[in-house]
């Protein structure tokens, strides 16, 4: 495989800054009793941090991970989302934060918000390391965003391509003709 050129568009002192600055406005967000619920694989790196970052500036949650893999449009099944694993809580008239690493078509999030809502949550929050905009599916926003991201395939803190890359410390893009497609089967 040839050598991939990898441009950095979040540094690790600009994401630690930022997820700083998430924490802050998730405290004054006025939640309670809060339940985050991160969304495997890709947020991992982002939740361990954020979840530290939040008890730095005094919120302290329940922690508890849901595995979704989604099959983006371009792929046969199409908008598809399977639970590879669910949240053990009960979360009847809780608050709930949503965790993931980037909302891109929002089938992942939306399905996940829904699923919560079902079971009777309170509140569902969501927040983003990464939004891509314009790349909207479905309705849904977050409430709290880490960064705008260009259209661009994106690898690092916690983002994979095809299973790769993940352990980067920082984010950065893929130039359009090295990316595989397969990583588009994504969590
Ligand atoms: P969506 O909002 O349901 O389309 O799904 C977003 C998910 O697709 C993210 O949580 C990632 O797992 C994956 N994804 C979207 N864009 C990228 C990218 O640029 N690189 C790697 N994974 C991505
Ligand atoms: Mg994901």
């Amino acid at each position: 495989m040839s050598q991939t050129k990898i441009d950095v568009l979040f540094t690790e002192a600009e994401i630690a800054a930022r997820i700083d600055g998430l924490a802050k406005e998730i405290a004054n967000a006025g939640f309670e009793n809060l339940l985050v619920v991160a969304i495997l694989k890709g947020s991992f790196v982002f939740a361990a941090d954020l979840v530290r970052a939040m008890h730095r500036v005094g919120v302290s949650p329940e922690i508890e991970f849901m595995h979704l893999r989604s099959y983006g449009a371009g792929t046969t099944s199409s908008g598809e989302i399977t639970v590879l694993r669910d949240i053990e809580s009960d979360v009847s008239r809780r608050d709930v934060l949503l965790i993931d690493d980037i909302l891109e078509s929002g089938r992942t999030l939306a399905f996940a918000r829904d699923r919560l809502i079902d079971r009777g949550a309170h509140r569902v929050s969501v927040v983003a390391l990464l939004d891509k905009p314009g790349k909207r599916h479905v309705e849904i926003e977050a409430d709290f965003v880490g960064f705008d991201c260009p259209d661009r395939f994106v690898i690092g803190f916690g983002i994979d391509m095809a299973h790769a890359y993940r352990q980067l410390p920082y984010i950065g893009a893929v130039a359009d003709n090295q990316h595989d497609n397969s990583a588009k089967g994504d969590e």
